[in-house]
């Protein structure tokens, strides 16, 4: 029935019929949910469904549940929904919604259905704080109008966390006051590689877009609305060429030309520099960011960044003396740790990917510092026993673009297999940790990187319905049971249909949803292993 299954359902005598009388009663507090639910049910139903103090539809508080959790109770005569907070309340109308026929998620006037709910009573909380996804709008733009339906299909699966990586090497995606280059340059590139095979070709086509300050802000408040938080993340010191072409003065120099944004997939060697002046270009940027985004949690980036030109470069190297430092390893963490600084300073909490653990910066970073787990749980597990919270996103869980079966005709795949099984299985607390130590673990997000989804349709197919099983295993509390979540999902899956979400059929892509002809990289369990065995080794432990 619903998805993410609650914590108890139980399922009585009768129904409840929703008519054109019907009124929505909730307090001045819960105006926000109560509005929400309005918009949600009068396109199919045409209903006016007013409210005021009174309405066979009630929203209260309850401030016994958790902030997050709700009841939901339907009788023959009305419905009441009782949240221990406005997260609460929220998920509780999302609930309702789902009780009711598919057809209430068709956003024009659907005739010959009858509204009607069963007489349920359900209690529900998540087991998680932190039920996420990561979006990377930067290697490919997601217009405004499609993240905002993005956040709404989120809402749906009561998820809380939008995670958006807004800057890479090939796009920087947020305005910045203080530094327009980063925009007028950085927002759009020349073209695109084809495909993930090192030998692909540019697709001879101009990419780009970014939010002005005004678009976050407008962002930031719509997820808000919808009880999800949003986590900007600005990549540094690596993932940065698309910055460096804005302010050549952030990078090494010595290039024969002026970086461009860049247009190729995989790790860039062109790095920033470690100098002052780039501490307080980043330092300034992150100043506009929390302006924009009240997130307690900022991220900083942190991720494979190659170390090698810093060691070319004289005036790195001079600059490592200069710290004190023996590594370039070291030198990332000190550049790391002075945004942790700065983010400290202004009462944010630094977010960052488990790289932040290497360089001895484990035992140096504030307390509040929050990492991002994703080549499998090595990160995980040496965060948590650091004493840092933790974010678990394993690559071979929760990538979610990584292919979907081993067929040939999955679209660009890359990675190992993840299917919607895999995903459902994901356990966010890796087992070797103690009870202590996994309380650090804040929660779980699916990771969405889209070098090889160039539309949000694209994202559709990559995202669902991976996502509805990434959804229930950050909610529920104890033993979670696939086959029972398959029938749910079929049922689920006409509520994506209404909605007109462009999920991966069982069945496999369909022809359009196919790439023919561009080269993935697929990769085999051992291969991956291969990979990243080496790299999650330099994780201080
Ligand atoms: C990552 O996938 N580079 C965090």
């Amino acid at each position: 029935m619903l998805l993410p299954r609650p914590t108890s359902l139980t399922i009585g005598e009768g129904v409840f019929e929703l008519t054109r009388t019907a009124r929505i009663a909730a307090p001045g507090e819960l105006f926000g949910a109560a509005a929400w639910l309005q918009g949600a049910l009068r396109p199919a139903t045409g209903f006016p469904l007013e409210s005021g103090s009174d309405g066979v539809i009630a929203l209260e508080w309850n401030p016994q549940l958790p902030a997050e959790g709700y009841t939901l109770d339907v009788e023959p005569g009305g419905v009441r929904i009782a949240g221990g907070g406005p997260a609460g309340v929220f998920y509780g109308c999302q609930s309702l919604l789902q009780l009711f026929p598919p057809e209430i998620y068709r956003r024009g006037r659907v005739v010959g259905v009858p509204w009607t709910l069963p007489v349920v009573s359900i209690q529900d909380a998540p087991r998680f704080g932190w039920r996420g996804v990561m979006l990377d709008v930067a290697r490919h733009f997601m217009p405004k109008h499609d993240l905002l339906r993005f956040i709404d299909l989120m809402a749906m699966h009561r998820l809380n966390t939008l995670h958006l990586h807004l800057t890479d090497d090939q796009g920087w995606r947020v305005e910045i006051a203080r530094y327009p280059r980063l925009t007028e340059v950085g927002s759009w590139r020349r073209e695109s590689q084809l495909g993930a095979a090192s030998y692909s070709r540019g697709d001879s086509r101009p990419h780009g877009g970014f939010y002005t300050q005004d678009d976050l802000r407008e962002i930031v408040g719509y997820a808000m609305d919808r009880a999800i938080n949003v986590v900007p993340e600005i990549e540094s010191p690596g993932h940065t060429q698309a910055a460096i072409a804005a302010y050549p003065e952030l990078g090494l120099g010595g290039d024969d030309e002026p970086l461009g944004v860049w247009t190729r997939w995989g790790i860039d060697d062109n790095v920033i520099n470690l100098e002052e002046s780039t501490v307080e270009f980043f330092t300034n940027v992150l100043d506009e960011v929390m302006e924009i985004f009240p997130s307690p949690f900022i991220g900083v980036g942190g991720d494979e960044c190659p170390k090698n030109r810093w060691r070319l470069d004289e005036r790195t190297q001079r600059r490592k003396e200069e710290l004190g430092l023996e590594t370039e390893e070291e030198l990332q963490a000190w550049f790391i740790r002075r945004l942790d600084d700065h983010l400290y300073r202004h009462g944010r909490r630094l977010f960052g990917w488990e790289e932040i653990l290497e360089g001895g910066l484990g035992s140096s970073v504030s307390e509040g510092a929050t990492v991002a787990s994703w080549r499998g749980t090595a990160g995980a597990i040496a965060a948590a026993r650091a004493g840092h919270d933790v974010v678990s996103c394993p690559d071979d869980r929760v990538y979610l673009d990584y292919r979907q079966s081993d067929r040939a005709d999955e679209p660009i795949p890359v990675g190992t297999v993840l299917t919607i099984s895999d995903v459902y299985r994901f356990e966010p607390v890796p087992p070797e940790l103690t009870p202590e130590e996994a309380g650090h673990v804040l929660g779980g997000q699916g990771n969405i990187w889209t070098e090889h989804m160039d539309s949000p349709r694209t994202v559709d197919y990559f995202a669902f319905p991976r996502l509805c099983a990434l959804a229930e295993a950050l909610w529920l509390e104890g033993e979670r049971d696939y086959d029972e979540f398959t029938g749910r999902l079929d049922q689920h899956l006409a509520r994506l249909d209404a909605l007109g979400v462009e999920y991966r059929r069982s069945s496999g892509p369909l022809p359009w949803q196919q790439r023919p002809g561009v080269t993935g990289r697929p990769l085999t369990p051992q291969q991956r292993a291969a990979y990243f065995e080496p790299l999650t080794a330099r994780i201080d432990r």
